[in-house]
């Protein structure tokens, strides 16, 4: 082996479904510097070793977004992971293609579902057709303004996100958190109309199907943060509308807990998420939890200090703490 090279096992996704054949995994070993992305990897693979390897890349740079693909199971950019530290920490490199997207060919899949959704949230800006912006006249917004959505810009719709997503997974229809994060950049932007309505309709769209996992952020190559945009954009959906859905119900719920008692009260959870009536849909749940845990149907006292908490919550709802919608 040549000085400063390691062997690097290759084991690739490859599949074609127009064909009869399963999916397979394919083994390649290179000899390769621990320095070399996993990109140029592949590339080398097709160019030296297997033509038919079907994988989709353009700047090498990690601008464009398309080399985007599952290394060792996290949704990466092919063109920014070394295989150095993968080899060292796994012993080999699988790379699959993204999740939640039809395959097209073994590395490439259909990301039709992924803008479609982005789609869905009308990522453009919804001006007042009353107010028309005078012509050859700017629409200038201050740094503090700008700063809001600073990191949404930064997207380069790679779909890492959308692919590392459970909640795209277990439902398809919620937007993504490209899509999430993309909406709340228009929501407090100045210049859009739309941000109440924007906010009105994404709640039944699946807003709270995120559980916030963070693999959205995790998988982010560009530190967009699409979690921490959803949580804002919870939070200014609950102020734009109340609390109207199971998600955001549940979620106040699991705050007023926790500032009354310092400690979660289950009952007051379901009674807070479901309503009173909704709560007999939950019984079968209750006496299967009440079997196993009956303490955690008793309402539970205050913890000793729950002042303090109580204190915590009154600075963060005081009104330097909060952020509106524009
Ligand atoms: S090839 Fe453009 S981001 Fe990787």
């Amino acid at each position: 082996m040549t000085e400063g090279t390691i062997s690097a096992t290759f084991d690739v996704y490859r599949h074609d479904p127009s064909r009869a054949e399963p999916a397979r995994y394919q083994r390649y070993t290179l000899e390769l510097t621990p320095h070399t992305p996993v990109l140029t990897g592949l590339l080398r693979i097709r160019a030296e070793l297997d033509p038919t390897l079907t994988l989709k890349y353009s700047c090498r740079s990690a601008i464009c977004g398309s080399c985007a693909m599952q290394v060792n199971s996290k949704s990466r950019l092919a063109c920014q992971t070394q295989i150095g530290p993968e080899i060292a920490r796994h012993g080999r490199i699988v790379v699959e293609p993204m999740r939640n997207m039809p395959v097209v060919r073994d590395l490439v899949v259909d990301q039709k579902p992924f803008w479609r959704n982005y789609d869905r949230i009308q990522p453009h800006l919804i001006l007042d057709p009353r107010r028309p912006m005078p012509k050859g006249r700017e629409n200038p917004m201050s740094p503090e303004q700008v700063d809001r959505f600073k990191e949404t810009p930064r997207c380069i719709a790679c779909a890492a996100c959308y692919s590392a997503c459970p909640a795209v997974e277990a439902d398809p229809a919620f937007p993504g958190p490209m899509a999430l994060a993309k909406l709340y950049r228009f929501v407090v932007d100045p210049r859009d109309t739309a941000a109440q309505d924007r906010l009105v309709r994404i709640q039944p769209d699946g807003l709270w199907l995120c559980l916030r996992c963070h693999l959205c952020t995790e998988a982010c190559p560009k530190d967009v943060r699409p979690s921490e945009r959803i949580r804002d954009l919870k939070e200014l959906a609950i102020g734009a509308q109340g609390a109207t859905e199971f998600g955001s119900r549940h979620a106040v719920g699991f705050k007023e807990s926790i500032r009354d008692r310092g400690l979660l009260d289950e009952m007051l959870l379901v009674r807070k998420t479901y309503g009173v009536s909704g709560m007999m849909g939950q019984l079968g749940q209750g006496i299967k939890i009440y079997r196993k845990k009956p303490e955690l149907l008793k309402k539970p006292h205050p913890i000793p200090g729950v002042e303090e908490v109580e204190g915590i919550y009154a600075a963060l709802d005081r009104p330097e703490a909060e952020g509106g919608a524009k």
